[in-house]
């Protein structure tokens, strides 16, 4: 019975998706389904990219959390659809007889396994709140699966909305520019592969590209991970859209010289008043920004506002092994990926994942519903029923 309905929500599921990511000529998702296993959930290995183009099956709650500890999966918004499937694979595993017990357990591990992301606590709770709607556990199993497939569609349908409105803030600076290449800069990688689809400040970007609007992207490398390197530079080139690799220290020279018309980046956990947590350095870009008059963007769905937190400071932020400092891996000459060392031998380094900007510094927010001041009454007009959620 189970295997029937999944299929069902499987191929409702695929019916859905309208991919725009292009990798080497074929249309993804960074997360799907297999549709010929009900009991296995496929995602993109993004440690191994740019080099390699992997794809990893998931089939249990533990490689899930594993998945999204170890970074094969990362990004706020994939993150939350990863935790989503994570419950679902968890019911499969859960005895009919101490189901809740081990659901609970579950959501506990699924939730522990990175802090700073919003999205992850948002769809544990999410999925865990519709499943007690169901009396029993295949019926909790098939929920599990239908939620999970539902936030994955919506986190796309919403980051498709941001390009929609962020496109009016690209076009406007365009015809300022009679035409001339808009130059956006960027940090870490809030692209497709932080989402489902899309992305959040790539989102705009690529609407831009479609109408026509020439583009320009400054990718930051973002240390220590790189996923400016790794991930945002070879998704925008996917899609041809130009874009140029600069060092994280780059970005202040460039908005002295006027060679940057705008910065988009992503966030992690937004407060209800407009801080946002996102990768450690967008605050230096926000400060840069500011101090150069130009207008710095921040690209949400609204499944990253914590409607808890009345302060940035209030987020807790996420520290990974100094390792990540201390080390850098890449393709060597015979064409592995390697890690190699970079700092002398015992050399201690403290890793913070995620910085706060504070709400003063953005220009505005670009929401599904469309853009808004970063501040709490306008985020409240916007999404009145933000009241009721906690
Ligand atoms: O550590 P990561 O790669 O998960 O961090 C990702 C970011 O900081 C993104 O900018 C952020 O998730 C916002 S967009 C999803």
């Amino acid at each position: 019975m189970i295997i029937a309905l999944v299929q069902q929500e499987s191929l409702y599921f695929r019916q859905q998706s309208r991919n725009i990511m292009n990798v080497n000529g074929n249309r993804y998702r960074t997360i799907w389904p297999d549709p010929r296993d009900d009991q296995t959930i496929c995602i993109i290995d993004q440690r191994r990219l740019p080099h390699d183009f992997v794809t990893e099956r998931l089939s249990s709650v533990e490689q899930t959390v594993a998945a999204i500890k170890d970074m094969h999966v990362r990004g706020a918004g994939l993150i939350g659809a990863t935790a989503g499937f994570g419950m679902y694979l968890a019911s499969l595993q859960a005895p009919d007889n101490g189901f809740a017990d081990f659901m609970k357990e579950a959501g506990t591990r699924l939730n522990n396994s990175r802090p700073t992301a919003r999205n992850l606590k948002w769809a544990i709770d999410r999925v865990s709140s519709d499943m007690a709607e169901a009396d029993t556990p295949a019926e909790k199993r098939h929920i599990a699966f239908s939620t999970a497939c539902i936030i994955a569609d919506e986190d796309a349908s919403f980051c498709k909305k941001l390009g929609t409105h962020g496109l009016k803030i690209i076009k406007k600076i365009s015809a300022e520019k009679n035409g001339r290449s808009v130059n956006i800069l960027t940090h870490c990688n809030a692209g497709w592969l932080a989402f489902v689809d899309y992305g959040s400040a790539t989102a705009p970007i690529y609407a831009a590209r479609d109408a026509g609007i020439d583009v320009h992207v400054w990718v930051d490398e973002t240390r220590p991970w790189n996923q400016g390197a790794k991930l945002t530079a070879w998704e925008l080139q996917q899609e041809n859209i130009a874009n140029t690799l600069i060092t994280d220290n780059a970005g202040g020279h460039l908005m002295q010289h006027g060679m940057v018309d705008l910065v988009i980046v992503g966030t992690d956990r937004t407060t209800h008043t407009g801080d946002v947590a996102n990768k450690i350095g967008t605050y230096l870009k926000a400060l840069a920004a500011h101090d150069n008059n130009i207008p710095f963007y921040v690209a949400l769905p609204s499944s990253t506002f914590d409607w808890t937190l009345d302060n940035g400071m209030q987020i807790p932020i996420e520290q990974r092994s100094g390792e990540e400092i201390t080390t850098i891996s890449g393709l060597d000459a015979k064409g592995d990926i390697t890690t190699v060392g970079l700092a002398a031998e015992g050399t201690r380094a403290v890793n913070y994942s995620f910085d706060v900007t504070p709400a003063r510094l953005i220009t505005g927010l670009i929401t599904e519903r469309g853009i808004v001041k970063a501040e709490r009454e306008a985020i409240h007009r916007l999404f009145p029923e933000a009241s009721r959620i906690k």
